[in-house]
């Protein structure tokens, strides 16, 4: 099967086109016929070699971590798809490769296309809306009237993790550039502040929960914006002994997460605050319970950019420019017909 990929690691090494086996499902999995994938910052990380440590992934290796697409195949034991269904994914670590003409994904991780979104715009919302879900309703359980804060609202997680606190009942802040300030109103934000003109916590003040995407400076002036009792989450790091014990790291990775992260939660327990670190991790279910959320209207993509198959590197290169509105995506349309 055509395939893009990553021969050795190396910090923006280019992904090469080639063929790799194609997958044979297990019994609990589903092959998929990829549509789209959409690009995330992990893919540019694990190419990097900087998530060596966490996800060790062998050379030669397909990345990839969200994909719509078509059911060709199912193993035996599995009861949710068939053949023909349209269904889209975030395959579970350890098993991803959406940059590839087909994958074999494990049936628990799957969820059924919402039927109003095109194969582009269904790739381009598995893991950062299992993100912003799992960091909102799961951890956080955001309740009706609560004051949320979004950083960076206008990318990928940022543009669903505002609507989805929007639903949840929050009054939502968020950081941005001005020039991203209508579009973040459009997704519901009451509240936007200019991240570069300027000071969030000089604007903010009693704020229930905070979701960090950036910085160790914006993590840390992001305590002061928390009321008692507060919780702060972060994506971007540092990560903390629960994760590492969740992933059951070795002790030297606990040990190091440990450290790195004793002062932002020294910090946080003096102001009677929380810090947690969130790994996402797949999940169908949820995934499910998105598609539903979509399907009403009450979540919708946004897309910046959609690139040919062919022209992944370019779409990894704008994704890493930091600029990115919402999602990029890859269309394999062209590739499947060559
Ligand atoms: N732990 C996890 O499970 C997990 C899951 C998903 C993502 N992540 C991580 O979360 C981070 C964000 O991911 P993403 O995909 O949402 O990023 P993204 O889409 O690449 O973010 C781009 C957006 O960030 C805005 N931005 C840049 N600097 C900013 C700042 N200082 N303050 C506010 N906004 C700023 C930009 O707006 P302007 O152009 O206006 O600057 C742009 O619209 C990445 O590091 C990613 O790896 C972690």
């Amino acid at each position: 099967m055509k395939a893009s990929i990553l021969g050795r690691y190396g910090k923006q090494q280019a992904l090469r086109p080639g063929d790799m086996p194609a997958p044979t499902p297990g019994p609990n999995d589903v092959l998929v016929r990829v549509e789209a994938a959409g690009l995330n910052m992990l893919d540019a990380k694990i190419r990097d070699g900087a998530f060596k440590p966490i996800l060790p992934y062998k050379v030669p290796l397909v990345l990839g971590h969200d994909l719509a697409g078509t059911v060709v195949a199912v193993g035996a034991k599995v009861s949710r798809f068939k053949k023909g269904d349209a269904v889209f994914a975030r395959p579970r670590d350890g098993r991803i490769g959406t940059f590839a003409e087909l994958i074999a994904v494990n049936e628990a991780d799957l969820a059924t296309k919402p039927k109003n979104l095109s194969m582009v715009e269904a790739a381009s919302l598995p893991l950062v809306a299992l993100t912003a879900w799992q960091a909102l309703v799961e951890s956080a359980q955001v309740k009706p009237g609560q004051k949320v804060l979004i950083h960076a609202g206008s990318g990928g997680v940022g543009t669903i993790a505002i609507q989805l606190a929007k639903l949840l009942g929050a009054t939502v802040a968020t950081t941005t550039s001005a020039a991203n300030a209508d579009l973040v109103r459009a997704l519901g934000a009451d509240v936007v502040v200019d991240y570069r003109s300027q000071r969030f916590e000089n604007e903010l003040s009693g704020y229930d929960l905070v979701l960090n995407s950036q910085d160790a400076d914006t993590l840390q002036r992001s305590l002061k914006v928390l009321k008692r009792g507060g919780k702060l989450i972060s994506i971007s790091g540092p990560p903390d002994p629960a994760f590492a014990k969740a992933q059951s790291l070795n002790l030297v990775l606990r040990l190091l997460f440990r450290l790195m992260s004793a002062g932002i939660r020294r910090k946080a327990k003096r102001l009677g605050v929380t810090y947690t670190f969130l790994f996402m991790r797949a999940d169908g279910h949820q995934l499910g319970g998105i598609a539903q959320q979509v399907e009403t209207g009450t979540l919708r993509p946004v897309i910046d950019r959609v690139y040919p198959f062919d022209q992944l590197n370019d779409a990894f290169a704008y994704i890493e420019t930091g600029r990115a509105k919402g999602k990029v995506v890859v269309s394999l349309d062209a590739a499947h017909a060559v």
